[in-house]
C-alpha cells in the first residue's frame, strides 16, 4: 500500500491509509517482540540539517526496534553541504546507500525536491515553517489511543500559529474528519496563515468549522484537546519581536481549573515556557505519552514503506 512511496505532507495519506497505519501501531505496542527483527538487513539514512531531538532519536530507535540499522548526521556542518553540495547531489548520493531516507531541512520545499532526487522513499521530518507529517501521524494516534475517536472533537491550537509546522499539518489532516472545531489562539502577529484556511475550510457544506481568538481563558472551557506550541525562536527576523511574543501564553494549572475534566493536552515539543512544568502532574497532561506513541507512529510507518511480509 505504502510500500516505496514517498511522505513529504499529511494529505499524501488519504484517511484510509492513515487508518491502517494506526492499527499497525497499535498492534507494534502490544506485541513489539513480533516486529523485532521484521526489518533486519535494511538501512535508514537520517539527513538533519536542522536540530532536533524526538523526531531524529524516535525514527532512529524506531528502526532499531524493528532489526534494521540507521546511518546519517544531525547537523548540516558535519556533512558536504558546508562544502557547497547541492541538497540534489546529498541525495543521489545518500539514495545509493540507505533503503530509506528521513530528512529535516530548513528551507520549505526541500523535501519535495529531496523526493524527486531519490531513487529510494524520502520521508519529511520538517521543511521549514511548512510541513512535518510525521509529527501529526503522531498527534492523530495519540487522540485516537487516549480518546478512542478523531471525529466530533474540538481542537484548540495555541501560540506560535505562523510558524508552527506541526500545526500547519494537523490542520490539515484533521480536514479530513468529520464535525471538527478548531480554535486558533495567538497574538495577531502570529496568526494562522489565511492560505492554510482558506484552502482547508472552503467548503462551505463541510461540518468542520474554525474560529480565531487571542484569549485562551475564554476557550478553554470548550476544548477537548489543547494544542500548545513553542514561538519558533528560529524563524523570527528580529529578536526583539521574539521577546514581546515569546511568553504570550504560559498554561498553569489554575488556568488548567477552567478547563473540561478530561481534556488532552498535546505539544509537539520541546517546550520552552509555555506549558509550566506543574502542569505535568495534571493527568490530562499527554505530552509526554504523545512522544511515546511518536516511535510506534513512525514504526508502523517504516514497516509499511519498506515492506513487512
Ligand atoms: N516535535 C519535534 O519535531 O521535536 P524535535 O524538534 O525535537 O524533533
Amino acid at each position: 500500500m505504502l510500500k516505496g512511496r514517498s511522505l513529504i505532507e499529511p494529505l499524501d495519506l488519504s484517511k484510509e491509509e492513515m487508518e491502517v497505519l494506526f492499527d499497525l501501531a497499535f498492534e507494534i505496542e502490544d506485541k513489539p517482540e513480533t516486529w523485532k527483527d521484521s526489518q533486519r538487513g535494511k538501512l535508514l539514512a537520517t539527513l538533519f540539517f536542522e536540530a532536533s531531538t524526538r523526531t531524529r532519536l524516535s525514527f532512529e530507535a524506531a528502526m532499531m526496534r524493528l532489526g534494521g540499522s540507521c546511518l546519517g548526521f544531525a547537523d548540516s556542518g558535519s556533512s558536504s553541504a558546508v562544502k557547497g553540495e547541492s541538497l540534489a547531489d546529498t541525495i543521489r548520493t545518500v539514495a545509493c546507500y540507505a533503503d530509506v531516507i528521513v530528512m529535516r531541512n530548513p528551507k520549505e520545499g526541500s523535501a519535495l525536491l529531496a523526493s524527486r532526487c531519490s531513487g529510494v522513499p524520502v520521508i519529511n521530518a520538517g521543511d521549514g515553517g511548512h510541513h512535518h507529517p510525521t509529527q501529526t501521524l503522531t498527534d492523530l494516534l495519540t487522540i485516537k489511543r487516549l480518546r478512542g475517536d478523531i471525529n466530533n472533537i474540538c481542537v484548540g491550537f495555541c501560540g506560535d500559529l505562523k510558524f508552527g509546522r506541526t500545526v500547519h499539518s494537523l490542520v490539515k489532516a484533521l480536514s479530513g474528519y468529520s464535525g471538527v472545531k478548531m480554535i486558533f489562539i495567538s497574538p495577531k502577529e502570529l496568526k494562522i496563515p489565511s492560505y492554510l484556511t482558506s484552502s482547508v475550510f472552503k467548503n462551505e457544506k463541510s461540518n468542520i468549522s474554525f474560529s480565531e481568538t487571542d484569549n485562551l481563558d475564554d476557550i478553554m472551557g470548550e476544548l477537548d484537546v489543547l494544542y500548545m506550541t513553542r514561538v519558533q525562536k528560529e524563524r523570527f527576523f528580529n529578536e526583539e519581536d521574539y521577546i514581546r511574543l515569546k511568553d504570550s501564553y504560559i498554561l498553569t494549572n489554575d488556568k488548567m481549573k477552567a478547563a473540561k475534566k478530561d481534556m488532552m493536552i498535546l505539544h509537539p515539543l520541546p517546550r520552552v515556557n509555555e506549558i509550566s512544568t506543574e502542569v505535568d502532574d495534571d493527568p490530562r497532561a499527554a505530552y509526554f505519552k504523545q512522544v511515546r506513541y511518536g516511535m510506534f507512529a513512525r514504526m508502523a510507518l517504516l514497516s509499511l514503506v519498506l515492506g513487512y511480509k
